[in-house]
């Protein structure tokens, strides 16, 4: 599987894992099996995973994501990289965030998840400004003037962005270098192809989120015979289209189901030819 060096420093395999789903698989419950979502995790760090996506606001009930990576894989092996965002503002009985922190509460949100987590320093930190609509149309600079300061002060190595235009993202790397775009893309709906095409230029960490689509692999013809060719599935297609799209695309697909997580990170091994990329573009 190959790797990418983030900002030249973080060496990650472009196979990572998302942990959004562990504490529960819908947003409305039920919760997922705890042990279960303990052995998933310790799995994909044996296979090799070593770039994990999480939130302090990734939570079902009592079961955090955070904590549950604390729990099965602190101490933590050198070259894992936990990748986590803040922003987002939710109240503990919510099924979603409900709203935005503001700057000044920024340092709290970054506490809590260095506390949840049992470190001292967070590899790579996200603001996630927005909620579940297109994103852009406000300033981030007051928020990612925040997170700057704590990066100065040594509680942050990098800094991303998350679900943000390109405005946003110059409003960002105005104001400190910024390591990795986390936004929204499908290989079968590149509507961030041009925020792509910015990342691969400068050497900046592309993230898909939902890489599986985020409600179930979507049911593509096109995906399925590219699947029958390799003897591959939909998923493998779709995590292995957004690898070779560009070489600094990272995939977290979501799992807390122990046979997708080897399915999917076989498909960081699963090389597609430029024919099926053809095919997969809309
Ligand atoms: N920045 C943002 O705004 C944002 C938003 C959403 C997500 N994220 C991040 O992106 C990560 C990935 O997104 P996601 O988990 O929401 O969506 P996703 O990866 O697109 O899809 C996850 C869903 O696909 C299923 N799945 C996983 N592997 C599969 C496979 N091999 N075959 C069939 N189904 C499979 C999972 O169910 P099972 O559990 O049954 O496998 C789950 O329902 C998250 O974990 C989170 O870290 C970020």
């Amino acid at each position: 599987m190959t790797t990418f060096d983030i900002s030249g420093d973080l060496q990650v395999r472009r196979m990572g894992f998302g942990a959004m789903r562990l504490p529960a698989s819908e947003r409305g419950g039920p919760a997922n099996d705890r042990e279960t979502g303990l052995a998933v995790l310790r799995r994909a760090v044996g296979l090799g995973v070593n770039h994990i996506d999480t939130a302090a606001f990734y939570f079902f009930g009592d079961l955090t994501a955070n904590g549950m990576i604390r729990e099965a894989l602190h101490p933590y092996a050198s070259d894992l990289v936990i990748a986590t965002k803040v922003g987002p503002r939710r109240e503990p009985g919510a099924p979603m965030p409900t709203g935005q922190l503001a700057a000044g509460e920024l340092r709290g949100e970054v506490e809590r998840n260095l506390r949840e987590l049992g470190l001292d320093r967070l590899d790579l930190v996200y603001l996630r400004p927005g909620g579940i609509e297109a994103p852009g149309g406000e300033s981030i600079a007051e928020r990612f003037e925040a997170l700057a300061a704590l990066r100065e002060e040594g509680l942050v190595r990098h800094l991303g962005v998350s679900h943000v235009d390109a405005a946003q993202l110059a409003e960002a790397r105005a104001i400190a270098p910024v390591a990795a775009v986390q936004n929204r893309f499908d290989v079968t709906q590149p509507a961030d192809a041009e925020m792509l095409r910015t990342c691969e230029r400068d050497g900046i960490a592309y993230v898909p989120y939902f890489p599986l689509g985020g409600f179930g692999v979507p049911d593509d013809a096109r995906l399925k015979a590219v699947a029958a060719r390799h003897g591959a599935t939909p998923a493998q297609v779709l995590l292995a289209g957004l690898l070779a799209l560009s070489p600094v695309t990272l995939a977290i697909p979501g799992t807390s189901s122990p046979v997708h997580l080897e399915e999917n990170v076989a498909a960081g091994d699963l090389a597609l030819t430029e024919e099926d990329l053809r095919e997969l573009r809309p």
